[in-house]
């Protein structure tokens, strides 16, 4: 393990004004956002909306890295340049989600396991010969009745950890992911309870398997009411809880921590990160974004698959990418929402 290079890497991605796109939607989750907004789940389209975004004009100022599926880090531009060099050539750190997506837990239907141990090694050899230079395992935790179990929070934090070491072994950061589920009718309390279990488990895991924690980074989710809650926590006591949360739960040695949004909008994803980067001084970790859904939603909904919209979207997307790298200097407002309007 090159520990100089991780800890490099690491901090490279959660450099000043930077945050990472999350570009890694699986088949069928890629599949899903393009049939909501009217677009084949091609290969040649995923392949053309992917070049779409990465080829966006200066867009890494605002980026450090994007973390890729399997098929796009094996797909060429239309230009024949690789898309992970032509991330390259924009100053973004290409990366590579590894996990093999989740089972339904063995009798717990309705809690998640992530797999993808198996073969990790020859693959993680294979994505650094590729380019790759950071990865992402993303784990499931679900709130509901009589769930999370202590058994699928436990499992998953050893997957986590595991993967992890793996990862270092090879020299590429490890991008941890508990995500604790916004689905379901759950309080914000509830979700602090959950998400604070989850990341000591997490943490603990990581300690008994040797890894470094100054080479990794966390991605979790914020503390937030549940979707279907009757009481939605504004933002501020998001943002409060949340941090309150890490603070107790992620140790100091940790680069970075950079959220996922899952299932926020695009703007609450905004106000959230800005709300903890203003409320907080001096705070142990850089706190950024990995975000999926809110830097792609409006650019996918305006390419809509046709080249002749690529401008607009390339616009929209740099638009939303600016804004959260604002966020993560706790300088954003409202109104640049509007004057890039
Ligand atoms: P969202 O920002 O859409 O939650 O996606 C982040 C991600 O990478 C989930 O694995």
């Amino acid at each position: 393990m090159n520990l100089q290079e991780l800890e490099k890497t690491a901090r490279a991605l959660v450099a000043p004004g930077k945050g990472i796109l999350a570009a890694d939607e699986s088949f069928g989750t890629i599949g899903k956002r393009f049939e909501a907004v009217g677009i084949e789940s091609s290969e040649e389209n995923r392949r053309q909306y992917r070049e779409m975004l990465f080829t966006t004009p200066g867009i890494g100022e605002y980026l450090s890295g994007v973390i890729l599926f399997d098929e796009t880090i094996r797909q060429e531009a239309s230009d024949g340049r690789p898309l992970s060099k032509v991330l390259e050539e924009q100053g973004i750190i290409p990366g590579i989600k590894v996990d093999k997506s989740t089972v339904n837990m063995p009798l717990s239907p309705d809690e998640k396991f992530t797999q993808g141990l198996d073969g990790l090694a020859e693959r993680l050899a294979e994505y650094r010969e590729l380019g790759a230079r950071f990865t992402k395992w993303r784990a499931v935790i679900t709130i509901g009745e009589g769930i999370p179990t202590r058994s699928c929070v436990e499992a998953n934090a050893e997957a986590l950890a595991m993967y992890a070491a793996f990862a270092q072994d090879h020299d590429l950061v490890p991008i941890i992911e508990p995500e604790v589920l916004i689905d379901g009718d759950h309080s914000i309390e509830r979700c602090y309870e959950v998400t604070e279990w989850t990341l000591h488990e997490t943490f603990d895991e990581v300690h008994e398997h040797g890894v470094e924690l100054s080479g990794l980074l966390l991605k979790p989710n914020m503390v937030i009411s549940g979707k279907n809650s009757s009481e939605q926590a504004g933002v501020e006591q998001v943002a409060r809880a949340t941090v309150e949360c890490l603070l107790r739960t992620v140790p100091p040695a940790v680069p970075g921590i950079v959220f996922l949004s899952g299932g926020q909008t695009d703007l609450q994803a905004t106000q959230h990160l800005n709300s903890m980067n203003s409320l907080y001084e001096g705070l142990p970790w850089e706190l950024s974004f990995s975000y999926a859904r809110a830097l792609q939603g409006q650019p996918m909904e305006l390419w809509g698959g046709s080249t002749d919209k690529v401008e607009a979207a390339q616009k929209a997307f740099a638009h939303r990418a600016k804004m959260n790298s604002a966020a993560r200097n706790g300088r954003y407002s409202e109104k640049m929402e509007q004057e890039a309007a």
